[in-house]
């Protein structure tokens, strides 16, 4: 038995057609889960695809993962297997790479209603079916955190995710349901591309994640196994919690290397 052991159960990943909900619906099923991935881009297709292909089972729905009915159709999806033991609500978007005053305010709702209202609807509609209890991780990010890692909807979204996150844990009290969160740092995902192609091409590759004491930017794999830990039998008293995997960005305060001075 490996210590993180997901045999037997259902686990709902959003947002897994790439990048981290992808790795993380994969290393799930490694580790034995049944998944339901879905994700707005019908690619999702492939996750499952893969993730059948090397011996697991999985079903992919292309829905959007922060409306009602997208909800109800994943949910129905878990349920069928018979039990929803994990849910992952991972899905979400920037709204732009920079912070702008003047956001419209239909682009700031927008943004607030994939990455915050998204993740409330999918935990307010599995929680009725999480009986036996349950895992629950939320994707918040460095930029929820603090200021300084992204434009001012996308951060003011994520630190609603880590409220969310203490919250509905404290609201479960007694229920047996965990509810964590992952804050990850700077990954290369589909969500970071244009920065990374930006960097490539002006040859500054090496400075990606020079901010961070790890100094290197981070992998989705990275991040999946953290959530797979989170979501396991193996993070049993952990509960409320937002674990950075930011090697080691949101620990420190900004400083001036002596040797500059
Ligand atoms: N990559 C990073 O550096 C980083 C850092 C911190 C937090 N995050 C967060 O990690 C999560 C995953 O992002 P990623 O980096 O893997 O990028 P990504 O763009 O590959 O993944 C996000 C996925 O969410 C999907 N999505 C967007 N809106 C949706 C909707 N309404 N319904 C269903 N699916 C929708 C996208 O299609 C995409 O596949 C996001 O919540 C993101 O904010 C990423």
């Amino acid at each position: 038995m490996t210590v993180i052991d997901l045999t037997g159960k259902t686990a709902i990943v959003t947002g897994a057609a790439g990048g981290i909900g992808r790795a993380t619906a994969l290393v799930m099923a490694r580790r034995g889960a049944r998944l339901v991935v879905a994700d707005i881009k019908p690619e999702v297709r492939e996750t499952a695809e893969e993730i059948v292909a090397k011996g697991g089972q999985a079903e992919a729905l292309a829905v959007d993962c922060a409306t009602d009915e997208g909800i109800a159709r994943i949910v129905a999806a878990a349920v069928a297997t018979g039990r929803v033991d994990i849910l992952f609500a991972n899905a979400g978007v920037t709204g732009g790479l920079m912070p702008r005053l003047d956001t419209p305010t239909e682009d700031f709702a927008e943004v607030l209603r994939i990455n915050l209202l998204g993740p409330w609807i999918a935990i307010r509609e599995v929680l009725p079916h999480m009986r036996k209890g349950g895992a629950i991780v939320c994707t918040a990010s460095v930029a929820g955190l603090r200021a300084g890692a992204g434009p001012i909807p996308y951060s003011a979204s994520k630190a609603g995710v880590v409220n969310l996150v203490q919250t509905v844990a404290m609201a479960l009290t007694g229920r047996g349901i965990r509810v964590n969160g992952v804050a990850p740092g700077l990954i290369e995902t589909p969500m970071t591309e244009p920065l990374y192609a930006d960097a490539r091409a002006k040859g500054r590759e090496n400075r990606i994640g020079q901010l961070n004491p790890t100094r290197r930017g981070g992998e989705a794999q990275e991040v999946a196994e953290a959530v797979a830990f989170l979501a396991s039998d193996a993070a049993s008293y952990i509960n409320g919690q937002v674990l950075a995997v930011d090697g080691g960005l949101s620990a420190q305060l900004p400083f001036t290397p002596k040797w500059s001075l």
